[in-house]
């Protein structure tokens, strides 16, 4: 075996198309996300646009940031979207995950939807089924998205938008088997069909989002909606990952568990795909939504292995080099089910769990996670081919310990290569040539903060030609995208 790792880009060999809302983003009114997080007001002394602190609106605009879902997550299920719009916005109370916050209301559907506008994304809103009614969300897709004169349509004009916000996606509950009202399977599918027939008679162009969660309800549910398939274009699943002990303080094997687990995700989009295959077949294709996906670290959990969370600290958790490593292993996975998977949103986009962005008072600073979401980029929109990696470095498990993801768009390729070895370097032969962009830092627990915000940055690293390709130098627990 060669001591370097050699890629070969199949361009043959094609998984898809990697769909910009594959890099999505999920903003829920919980602990400091959005407000604080996104959100400090009009009369704010941090500059804002609007009430939107100007630090982290031009941050998202510099990250792919195609896709943004609000209001929840579980508040969702609390959220009455006619407290948010107008002149006039009561206080109530934000409920999340055991959080409860005072919340003023003063971001609401209109400036969510200006401020999705502002940093390129396009907006997916989350309708209340736990609290609500099925008229309130035709209610709601009505306000946003209609054009005859309805008194409802005046109304958003005069609240200054006389424009139809065009909003695509709808979810229908969140995680109703849980926070969202603890339905089973079978009373929510009949009552998804219910919001579903009503919501598309309002806006037969809405795409409809209904809730899965594990292997049993999705059979259920799925079995509810075999002969409705019409009224299904999007099949949300969540995944959060729990086994890798410690946010900072981790073992080498809870290292290697962590990368697992992202891999992991992709076995549960197939899973989840043979199933609504089975109910559907080709009558109707509906995507599954990964729409809330990332590492949830003990510190910030009740719930789950190693959990500590007494103090829940908002949710705040450690954003390490690590936690960026296993998003590239869950991208790879979403590249290789470009075909099945229609959007992903990691959770949460600003301040809560692994978040690409952190705030605190004046202060803002990137996470790892914010430029791994950068350092794909060139993936956005291209074709997702195989690559195979031959040779190579082995992790203690025998895996490969350098794995690969390309995609092609017009002429040009792009790969993003990982050394998930925690303590070896690894040599890469790459065919492709080009500068490369690498994430690395001396340890993988390495994180930025108000005080050292460039401890993990991306850095530019030249390739050196060897005859046969180009060879990269991959450090330990690295990743680096050529393009
Ligand atoms: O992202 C935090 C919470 O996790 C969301 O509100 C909920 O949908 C999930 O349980």
């Amino acid at each position: 075996m060669p001591e370097f790792a050699a890629l070969t880009v199949l361009t043959d060999e094609v998984f898809g198309t990697v769909s910009p809302r594959l890099y999505g983003h999920f903003a829920e009114h919980l602990g400091r996300c959005c407000y604080d997080g996104i959100w400090v007001g009009r009369g704010s002394p941090i500059p804002n646009w609007n009430g939107f602190r100007l630090d982290v609106l031009n941050a998202l605009k510099a990250m792919p940031t195609p896709l943004l879902r609000w209001p929840g997550g579980c508040y969702a299920d609390h959220y009455h979207w006619r407290d948010g719009i107008g002149p006039s916005r009561p206080v109530r109370l934000g409920m999340s995950c055991g959080l409860q916050v005072e919340d003023d209301n003063g971001l609401g559907t209109h400036e969510f939807l200006d401020y999705c506008k502002q940093i390129g994304a396009e907006a997916y809103l989350a309708g209340n089924m736990g609290s609500g009614s099925v008229q309130e969300m035709c209610d709601w897709l009505e306000y946003c998205n209609a054009s005859v004169q309805t008194e409802l349509v005046k109304e958003r004009t005069s609240n200054g938008h006389a424009e139809p916000y065009g909003v695509k996606l709808w979810g229908v509950g969140n995680e109703n088997w849980g926070c969202g009202g603890h339905y089973d399977a079978d009373s929510y599918g009949l009552e998804y069909r219910r919001y579903a027939t009503m919501l598309q008679h309002v806006d037969p162009n809405a795409e409809l989002v209904t809730c899965g969660h594990n292997k049993e309800w999705n059979e259920r549910l799925m079995d509810k909606l075999r002969h409705h398939a019409f009224l299904v274009d999007h099949f949300s699943i969540h995944r959060y990952w729990v086994t890798g002990g410690s946010g900072t303080a981790f073992s080498d094997e809870q290292y290697y568990k962590l990368l697992r687990e992202a891999d992991e995700t992709e076995d549960f989009v197939k899973e989840t795909r043979a199933i609504i295959q089975d109910a559907v077949g080709d009558k109707k294709k509906i995507g599954i939504a990964l729409d809330e996906w990332g590492v949830w670290h003990p510190e910030v959990r009740q719930w789950g292995e190693d959990a500590v969370g007494g103090d829940l600290n908002n949710y705040e958790q450690a954003c390490t080099l690590r936690d960026a490593l296993a998003a590239c292993a869950a991208f790879e996975g979403f590249h290789r089910q470009a075909d099945s998977l229609s959007m992903a949103n990691i959770a949460q986009i600003v301040n809560v769990l692994q978040a690409p962005i952190r705030t605190e008072g004046d202060a803002m600073w990137l996470t790892p996670n914010y430029h791994v979401f950068a350092m794909h980029e060139p993936h956005l929109g291209a074709q997702a081919v195989r690559v195979l990696v031959e040779g190579g470095l082995s992790l203690p498990d025998g895996s490969p310990a350098v794995t690969a993801t390309a995609t092609t768009k017009d002429s040009r390729k792009a790969v993003t290569v990982m050394n998930r070895h925690l303590h070896e370097g690894a040599t890469v032969r790459i065919p492709v040539e080009g500068s490369a962009k690498l994430l690395a830092s001396d340890r993988a627990s390495d994180e930025n903060g108000p005080d050292s915000p460039d401890r993990v940055v991306l850095r530019e690293v030249g390739l050196t030609p060897d005859g046969n390709g180009w060879v990269l130098e991959l450090p330990p627990h690295s990743v680096a995208t050529i393009a």
